[in-house]
């Protein structure tokens, strides 16, 4: 356990299910294809509560019995943001749940010395101010990639911007609470910190080489 509670900024997304899909993640037994499967089964359940508050508006309709006014989405247009490479895996579940969204990427590594973020590719599309901007990585680890990724994005005109990761750490959510303020945060869960070379722990090892059986 840490200090950390949730708050208008940190939202803990503690559903029984995520709970459970990510127990079975952590474990070092699980296999890269039930690890895949279950981070896009989290990464829809996690878009689900990143867009409970989205507008609606309401429009005419009639069913099979009458007319009636009924609420659809408002249309504000959205945009998710991968977190190259891990990110890719939340993003399935999210494109699943929003399949209309536009999706940008960045590519980020961390510099195995320095912990920092080094940015090697950025795509997004156009309009950023006018879209909800999702960004997905599974790992808040020392929040170095989220604020340079959110950085990059809001270089790029992003105005709204949340950020969506499946295990975050108190260090990375400092860093990220300190460089974007405006930033809502969702997590499934806050580890208790990082080892010596960036890892969060317990947490579930490397994201993406779990993801896609490098290691
Ligand atoms: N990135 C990972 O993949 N795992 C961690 O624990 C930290 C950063």
């Amino acid at each position: 356990m840490n200090q950390y509670q949730a708050s208008d900024k940190v939202i803990i997304v503690d559903h029984p299910l995520i709970q459970h899909k990510l127990t079975l993640m952590r474990s070092r037994d699980t296999p890269a294809a039930e690890f895949r499967r279950l981070l896009k089964e989290i990464g829809l359940l996690l878009g689900y509560e990143a867009t409970r508050d989205i507008a609606l508006t309401n429009i005419e309709i009639e069913t099979p019995l009458m007319r009636t006014t009924m609420p659809v989405l408002a249309g504000k247009k959205m945009c998710l943001f991968s977190i190259l490479r891990a990110g890719d895996g939340l993003l399935q579940g999210l494109l699943e749940l929003v399949p209309s969204a536009r999706v940008g990427h960045v590519g980020m590594y961390r510099d195995p010395k320095t912990l920092e973020a080094v940015e090697y590719y950025f795509k997004a599309p156009g309009k950023l101010d006018e879209r909800l901007c999702l960004v997905v990585d599974p790992m808040l680890a020392t929040g170095h990639s989220a604020v340079a990724a959110i950085n990059r994005i809001k270089q790029a005109g992003g105005k709204e911007i949340r950020f969506i990761c499946l295990l975050a750490a108190p260090e990375g959510i400092e860093e990220l609470g300190r460089s974007h303020p405006d930033v809502r945060l969702y997590t499934p869960a806050i580890d208790t910190g990082l080892n010596e070379k960036g890892y969060i722990l317990p947490g579930l090892g490397d994201a993406g080489d779990r993801l896609f059986g490098t290691k």
